[in-house]
């Protein structure tokens, strides 16, 4: 679909007084992206799935040239958890001017700690195109996966003080049986490091656990990087924060341990909420 032509299918979509949702994705999907794809589904009349595998979110030297591409089977798989479309635009599509000179959005409050602090400019890449979509689609709903939790809250954070007219839309992350995360990135992981990826999750869940019993947050903090050093991994962070702001937990609001780690090339993410 063109330009033209998204906003065309929206257009006759508002006529026909349907309820539209967006479900932003880089491709290469998996049961985290249907997963996402059929919540839509069930919360609104047509589903649109972009995919675009962004420029501006990758610094260089990222995996932006080798990021897996596999659009024939994502048009399949789309299909089948439950859109109605997708919206495959080129970069020349969404960056009419090219990537490097383009209009920023910048969420400074959220984008500088946690990922964005050893991945600078990637929130405001991943701002930028999500707004770019926003104002493409006009989708009432739109819906993130809660595995990238620093970006959903950007992307609420964007909208809320945008005034976008759109309504964001969390969705719990989807694990392989033995708990890791999926992601379009666990292909890059080797066999030996695909039985020590699971690691990262089941340490998140002792920190919970721990946190449950009363640790001290610094005391957790400092077991998850050790026990993911002892499990293979180089820690980027293990940080127990406020679900809402990502600053530091304060007693009786909802607390979140989020990490990031990398097993040899590459980098895995994974968080564990905390109630109460
Ligand atoms: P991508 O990595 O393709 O992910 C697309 C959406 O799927 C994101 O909202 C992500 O959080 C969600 N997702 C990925 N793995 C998941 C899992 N295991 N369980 C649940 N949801 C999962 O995230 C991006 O693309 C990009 O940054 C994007 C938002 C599309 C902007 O370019």
């Amino acid at each position: 679909m063109s330009v033209e032509g998204v906003r065309q299918w929206r257009t006759d979509r508002a006529r026909a007084g349907k309820r539209v949702a967006l479900v932003p994705t880089m491709g290469n999907l998996h049961a985290g992206h249907e997963a996402l794809i059929a919540a839509a589904r069930g919360q609104a009349d047509t589903v649109l799935v972009s995919v675009f595998v962004n420029p501006t979110q990758f610094a260089p030297g990222e995996d932006y040239a080798g990021y897996p591409r596999t659009f024939e089977n994502d048009l399949a798989t789309a299909g089948s958890a439950g859109a109605d479309a997708v919206f495959a635009p080129t970069p020349e599509v969404m960056y009419p001017f090219g990537s490097g000179n383009a209009t920023q959005v910048d969420v400074p409050a959220l984008s500088g700690m946690l990922c964005g602090a050893s991945r600078p400019g990637h929130f405001r890449g991943v701002a930028g195109v999500v707004l770019r979509l926003f104002n493409l689609v006009n989708p009432d709903a739109a819906f993130f996966g809660e595995k990238d939790y620093q970006q959903l809250l950007v992307i609420r954070r964007m909208v809320r003080e945008l005034f976008v007219p759109v309504e964001i839309l969390g969705v719990q992350t989807v694990r392989e049986a033995d708990g890791l995360a999926m992601s379009s990135r666990n292909r890059y992981l080797t066999a030996a490091q695909r039985s020590q990826a699971p690691a990262l999750y089941q340490t998140l869940e002792r920190a919970a656990e721990a946190l449950g019993d009363g640790a001290a947050v610094a005391e957790v903090e400092r077991a998850g990087v050790s026990e993911l050093e002892k499990a293979g991994f180089r820690p980027e962070y293990f940080e127990v924060r406020d679900a809402q702001t990502l600053a530091a937990p304060t007693a009786n609001h909802d607390r979140i341990i989020l990490a990031a780690a990398r097993l040899g090339r590459t980098r895995l993410i994974d968080n564990v909420r905390i109630a109460g």
